[in-house]
C-alpha cells in the first residue's frame, strides 16, 4: 500500500478536477490505486466455499475496500483499528462481551436485529423487536400473574425511596396475528420473560447487593392472553464505558447512556419469539440512545395508579406475535458459520 500511495502526486491529484486528462506539460494521470485489486480478492474465494459466505463476501469486500480507498486509510490507522478489536476480544468473557458492545455503539446490532425481524415478519402489526442486550438470563423463575419481580425491598436498600416512587403495575395481552386480515387473537400460556435494572442502573448480576434473580421473572398468560406483574419504572443507565468501546465513544464525543427500558422475550407455541424492549417516554435519553434501539412503537407512557398500595404507576402494553416460519428460520440458522 505504501508503495502504491507513493506513486500518487497528491498535489496533482487535488489540482485536477474529475474528468480532466493529462496536459502536454504533465505525465498522463495514473489510476490512484490498482483497479483490479478488489476483483482479484473476491475471485480468490473457492468453489467449495460456504454458500452463504460465498454470497455475502463479495459485497463485504467491495464495501471494505471502497471504505479504505475513500478515506485514504493509512497503515497506522488500520493498526489502531486492529488494536481496538483485539482489546475488545481480550476484555470479553462469560460476563462481558465487549465486541458486541462495540457493535452496539456503532448501531450494528440494532440494524441486524431490524433486518432479521423484517425478514421473518409476516405482518406489519407484529410488535417490533429490539436487541437482546448482554444481561439476559434464561432461567428466571416462573411467577404467578400479579406477583412482583422486586425482591427484598426494605428501607435499608439505598434506592428504596426511588423504588417506591417508581413502583409500577404492568399488564397486557399476548396476541397472535397469525390468522391474517388484521385480526388479533389472544394467546393462552404464552410466556412473558421480563428483566430490568434496579434504580441504581444495575442488573442483579452486576450488583452483589441485589438478591439472585431480582427484577426478573417469567409469567404465563391466562385464558384471555393476559399477563400482569409488579415491577419498577425503568431508569437510564450508562453502558459499560471503561473498555475499548467506551474509549471509542469518548473519541467520538458521545455519551454512554441508554434511556430507561424494560426487556422482554415473549414466546408462544407456533409463533416466532419476540425479543424486545419498551422505553419510558419520560426519559431524557429517549431520542438519544447510545445503542440506537428505540423505536416509536416501543415508547410507552406510564399513568398514575390509584388505590393500589403496591404501585404508584400503571402501564398496559400488548405484544403481537407472528407465526413461526420454520423454513425461513432454518435458513437463518444456517448462517451461523463458526
Ligand atoms: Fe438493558
Amino acid at each position: 500500500m505504501g508503495q502504491l500511495m507513493q506513486l500518487v502526486d497528491p498535489i496533482m491529484d487535488r489540482a485536477m478536477a474529475p474528468g480532466q486528462g493529462a496536459t502536454k506539460n504533465r505525465t498522463p494521470e495514473k489510476p490512484q490505486y490498482d483497479t483490479d485489486f478488489t476483483t482479484r480478492v473476491i475471485a480468490a474465494t473457492g468453489s467449495k466455499a460456504h454458500p452463504r459466505l460465498a454470497e455475502i463476501m463479495p459485497s463485504l469486500l467491495r464495501h471494505l475496500h471502497d471504505f479504505a480507498r475513500e478515506v485514504g486509510l493509512t497503515v497506522a490507522e488500520w493498526a489502531s483499528a486492529i488494536d481496538l478489536i483485539n482489546a475488545c476480544g481480550k476484555m470479553s468473557d462469560d460476563r462481558r462481551n465487549e465486541t458486541q458492545l462495540l457493535c452496539d455503539i456503532l448501531g450494528l446490532e440494532s440494524l441486524v436485529d431490524e433486518i432479521t425481524s423484517k425478514k421473518l415478519a409476516t405482518s406489519t402489526t407484529e410488535t417490533p423487536s429490539a436487541i437482546l442486550g448482554p444481561f439476559y438470563r434464561n432461567d428466571a423463575p416462573l411467577l404467578p400473574n400479579g406477583s412482583s419481580v422486586v425482591h427484598n425491598l426494605t428501607p435499608s436498600v439505598p434506592w428504596y425511596n426511588q423504588a417506591v416512587a417508581d413502583s409500577a403495575y404492568v399488564t397486557g395481552r399476548v396476541l397472535s396475528c397469525a390468522s391474517g386480515g388484521g385480526a388479533r387473537t389472544p394467546l393462552r400460556n404464552a410466556i412473558v420473560d421480563v428483566w430490568h435494572t434496579a434504580p441504581n442502573g444495575l442488573y442483579e448480576q452486576q450488583d452483589t447487593d441485589q438478591p439472585e434473580m431480582n427484577l426478573r421473572g417469567r409469567f404465563a398468560t391466562d385464558a384471555d392472553g393476559r399477563y400482569s406483574l409488579y415491577c419498577l419504572r425503568p431508569v437510564a443507565y450508562p453502558i459499560p464505558d471503561d473498555g475499548p468501546a467506551g474509549q471509542l465513544l469518548a473519541l467520538l464525543d458521545r455519551h454512554p447512556w441508554r434511556p430507561g427500558h424494560i426487556h422482554f422475550i415473549v414466546s408462544a407455541a407456533g409463533h416466532r419469539s419476540l425479543t424486545t424492549q419498551i422505553f419510558d417516554s419520560r426519559d431524557e435519553y429517549i431520542n438519544n440512545d447510545s445503542v440506537f434501539a428505540v423505536k416509536e412503537e416501543l415508547i410507552v407512557k406510564f399513568v398514575p395508579r390509584e388505590g393500589d398500595p403496591k404501585a404508584k404507576w400503571a402501564l398496559e402494553y400488548d405484544f403481537v406475535l407472528g407465526p413461526m416460519q420454520e423454513e425461513v428460520e432454518e435458513t437463518d440458522q444456517s448462517a451461523a458459520f463458526l
